[in-house]
């Protein structure tokens, strides 16, 4: 299979596995948050796999941005023609760049924090707006959030 199809593929299926880790992080840091729970090994590592696969899916995103026939990055004259190219090249891009980055930062500021109260807090806060942004993105994109 050529590379672009199966790149396509590969970030199409990958963002199944940064939803589901975001949601279950979310959900655990929610419940820790609200119901003064310790911060556990559990939960560091579902914050930590749910950033990984964001980081993944950029990899892949960042790849397939190169090789993509709907990105017109050099020729934004032509982009912004077409809602479609446009989407592609520049919202879809934008709005998951910042979705990454608040998963990036909420991590890092929740790994800093001591008190186990404010790193549950600090990653519900920053992976909900992520998951946000990224549900607002797919659903912009007229493409469906669930399958192809
Ligand atoms: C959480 C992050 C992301 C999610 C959940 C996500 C999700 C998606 C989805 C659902 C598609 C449609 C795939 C299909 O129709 O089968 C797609 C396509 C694409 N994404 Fe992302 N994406 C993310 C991040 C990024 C980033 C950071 C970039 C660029 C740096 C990027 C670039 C692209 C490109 C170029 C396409 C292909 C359009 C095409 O040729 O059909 N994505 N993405
Ligand atoms: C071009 C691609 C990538 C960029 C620009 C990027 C960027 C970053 C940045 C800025 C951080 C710092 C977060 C902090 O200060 O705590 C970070 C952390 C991290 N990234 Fe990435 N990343 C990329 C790809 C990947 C990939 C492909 C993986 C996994 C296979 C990955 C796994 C991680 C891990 C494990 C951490 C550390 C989390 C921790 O603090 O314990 N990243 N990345």
């Amino acid at each position: 299979m050529e590379s672009y199809s199966l790149l396509l593929q590969a970030h199409s299926g990958w963002r199944y596995v940064v939803m589901l880790t975001l949601v279950l992080a979310i959900l655990m840091s929610i419940a820790g948050w609200l119901g003064n729970k310790p911060y556990t090994p559990g939960n560091r590592k579902i914050n930590l796999f749910a950033l990984i696969s964001a980081h993944i899916q950029f990899l892949l995103g960042l790849i397939l941005y190169f090789i993509s026939p709907l990105v017109k990055a050099g020729d934004m004259a032509i982009a912004m023609k077409s809602d479609a190219l446009r989407y592609w090249t520049v919202e879809h891009t934008t709005m998951m760049l910042i979705a990454i980055a608040l998963i990036t930062i909420g991590h890092s500021k929740s790994k800093r924090l001591i008190d186990s109260v404010a790193k549950h807090r600090t990653v519900a806060i920053f992976y909900t707006l992520a998951f946000i942004i990224i549900i607002a993105a797919i659903a912009l994109s007229g493409r469906p959030i669930i399958g192809r």
